[in-house]
This record gives structure tokens, C-alpha cells and sequence, in this order.
């Protein structure tokens, strides 16, 4: 039987470390449960079971592993701290005989986007990022629909435009939209990303390093590396459509609680074909996996053993091959917060 693992990380510090180990996020404050994520070693957290392709019935298995380290101590400590860390991670996933890895969040965000892992590691080694980058087109253009609002006449904001999943989503939309515009942190950036898009048949571009921009904006998708919420409830149009791929969320929870008017889809979350059970609650509803584990999954029931997304470069040839795949296996997106 294929066999796969995926590496997931605390995100939400108190609130991850409490899905393992309860006492331990009870009585440690926030400071200590990232310092202490140091020294953690990786931990395995269970099997997964009954992933199940609709197209050929192949059945594969896998493990949940759980590289220690929070989103703000990957994004604190030098690059080799955090590649140490996860390379012990993949060390057990080969220990347990996986055929192939799958990165979450931050263990494929910091530095070179899971290249140095994979070069330590004997088995491949994916980010999941071409099947999360098709995901997060698809949620948009489905929250848009539900919002009634046409691409084709839309302003269209991509938040975190100079990352690796922003910057692909942005040439992937750059044709089918009215306007595009790109939030960032740095100008130079920016105007790199601009180019790029300008290529990619964009009608008009504009950037911008003020989120409060993105109320001119119809349409959201936001895809930062911030760890914490950016998106505010006063910073969206009335009735704009949202999808947020972040992880941890750019958009703050205050924007469900006080924005009736505005849709927000968790654009990286795709339901399992099969009887999919994790036996842990990493934070998602039963049978629904991130796009990156995705991924993973359907590498492995096509029996391609291939550090298919690796490094922060995207090819979009890729991006549309995995989409046909993750299709044709029956994953489907879902999730409308
Ligand atoms: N749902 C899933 O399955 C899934 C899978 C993979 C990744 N993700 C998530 O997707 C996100 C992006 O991943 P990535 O690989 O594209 O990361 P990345 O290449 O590091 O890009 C992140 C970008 O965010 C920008 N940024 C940071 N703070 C910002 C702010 N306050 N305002 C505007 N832009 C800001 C950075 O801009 P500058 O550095 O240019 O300033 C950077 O270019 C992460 O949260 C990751 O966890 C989700």
C-alpha cells in the first residue's frame, strides 16, 4: 500500500499544543510554550486511515507528524534551527516507511520552501503549494459567485502578492479579472511582482503597502506569512468576497462576527475522497484536509514518488496538472466560514 506523511506544526500556540497536550497548554503561558518549542522533539501524533481514490478505489495510508516549533519561532530562529527540526520530522516519516512528505504553514514557508529538507531527507518531499494555489483561485471565484459579483468587472486584492502562493494566484487571475491589486510590505518587491503580472495578460495592475486599500477591493484572496490577523472588519468593502489561504489567518475572526454583508472561505481547506479518519484533531472538520496534505495524498495515490512543489518558484503548468489530478480522485474544495 502507498503510504504517505504529513508534517503539521502549532500555528495557534495554546491552541494546537492543547490538542496533544492539554495539561501542558493549560498551565504554560503563550512565551514559554514557543520557548519551549525549541527544545521539543518531533512527535508522532497518529495514522491516517481510509483515503480512498473515486476513480480507481486505490487505498492509501498515512501518519500525522508534528514538527514542534510555533509559527513565530520559525519565523524567529535562523533558517538551520527550523531545517534541523524538520529534518528530524521527515526522519521519523521515513522511519515509518512513508513513500513520500508533505509540508504544512511555516515548515515550507521559512527560508527555501522545503529545498534543503528534501536534500536531507531519502524520500521526496512536497509543499503542497501548486494544489493550494489552485484552491484558492477555485475558493475565490466560488465565494464571488456567492456574492454575486462578476471577475470579469471586478477590483480584485491579492494580500501577500509577493509571496510564493500570492504571486501565482495573481497570474492565474491576471486574465480574468478587471483590476488587480497588489498588497505587500515593500515597495521594490511590489514592483517586481507588478512586472510579472503585467506579463500574464492583467488588464490593470496597481500596488499598494497599505492594507486599507483592500477597501476598494471586491474581491480578497489573502496569503500572507503574518502571524497574526492583518484584515480587519473596517478594512473590507460591503459584500466583498474573501479567501483567506494564510495559516495561521490573515483575516481576524472579528470580521464573521461583525461583518454579516461579507463572505470569507477558508480557500486552502479540500474535502477527502473515502472514509478518511486522522485520528487527531488538528482543527478541521472530520473528513477535510489542508491543501498542501492534499497534495501529498494525491501524489501518492497517483504513485508519484516526486518532490512535486519544492522551492519557492511555482511552475503553473503544475499548478493546473495537480488540480486535473486532485479532480479526477475526487478531492473537493469546501469550507464557507
Ligand atoms: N492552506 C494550505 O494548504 C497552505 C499551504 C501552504 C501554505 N499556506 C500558507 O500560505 C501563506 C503563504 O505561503 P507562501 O509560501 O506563499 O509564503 P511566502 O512565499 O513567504 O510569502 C508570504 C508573503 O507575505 C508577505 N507579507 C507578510 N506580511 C505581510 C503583511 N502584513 N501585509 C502584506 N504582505 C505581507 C511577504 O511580503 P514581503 O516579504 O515581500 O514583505 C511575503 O512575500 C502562509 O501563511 C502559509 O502558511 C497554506
Amino acid at each position: 500500500m502507498s503510504s504517505f506523511a504529513c508534517v503539521i506544526h502549532p500555528v495557534s500556540p495554546k491552541q494546537d499544543v492543547a490538542r496533544k497536550y492539554p495539561l501542558l497548554a493549560k498551565i504554560l503561558p503563550t512565551p514559554l510554550v514557543h520557548f519551549f518549542s525549541r527544545f521539543w522533539p518531533p512527535v508522532y501524533l497518529s495514522r491516517i486511515t481510509g483515503v480512498r481514490s473515486e476513480a480507481t478505489g486505490k487505498e492509501i495510508e498515512g501518519w500525522l507528524l508534528a514538527c514542534p516549533l510555533t509559527a513565530e519561532q520559525m519565523m524567529r530562529s535562523p533558517h538551520q534551527t527550523a531545517y534541523k527540526k524538520i529534518i528530524q520530522t521527515g526522519g521519523l516519516a521515513q522511519e515509518l516507511g512513508a513513500d513520500i512528505m508533505g509540508l504544512l504553514a511555516f515548515t515550507s514557508v521559512i527560508g527555501d520552501g522545503g529545498v534543503t529538507v528534501a536534500q536531507n531527507l531519502n524520500i521526496p518531499v512536497t509543499t503542497g503549494r501548486s494544489l493550494t494555489i489552485a484552491a484558492a483561485v477555485e475558493g475565490l471565484e466560488q465565494a464571488a459567485q456567492h456574492q454575486n459579483i462578476q471577475p470579469q468587472t471586478a477590483t480584485v486584492a491579492i494580500v501577500g502578492a509577493t509571496g510564493s502562493i500570492g504571486l501565482a494566484c495573481a497570474k492565474l487571475l491576471a486574465p480574468t479579472v478587471a483590476e488587480l491589486l497588489l498588497v505587500g510590505r515593500s515597495d521594490s518587491h511590489l514592483a517586481g511582482a507588478e512586472a510579472q503580472i503585467r506579463e500574464s495578460g492583467a488588464r490593470r495592475v496597481r500596488s499598494s503597502t497599505n492594507i486599507e486599500a483592500i477597501r476598494e477591493a471586491d474581491m480578497v484572496l489573502s496569503t500572507t506569512n503574518a502571524t497574526r490577523p492583518i484584515i480587519l472588519p473596517e478594512h473590507l468593502k460591503h459584500g466583498a468576497a474573501v479567501c483567506d489561504v494564510a495559516l495561521p489567518p490573515d483575516v481576524s475572526p472579528r470580521v464573521t462576527q461583525e461583518r454579516d454583508d461579507v463572505l470569507v472561505i477558508d480557500g486552502g481547506v479540500m474535502d477527502v475522497p473515502g472514509e478518511v479518519d486522522f485520528h487527531f484533531n488538528f482543527g478541521l472538520a472530520p473528513g477535510r484536509a489542508y491543501a498542501c496534505m492534499a497534495e501529498t495524498m494525491v501524489l501518492a495515490l497517483e504513485g508519484r514518488r516526486e518532490s512535486y512543489s519544492l522551492g519557492k518558484q511555482i511552475q503553473i503548468e503544475r499548478v493546473r496538472e495537480i488540480a486535473k489530478l486532485a479532480r479526477k480522485h475526487g478531492f473537493r474544495l469546501n469550507d464557507i466560514r
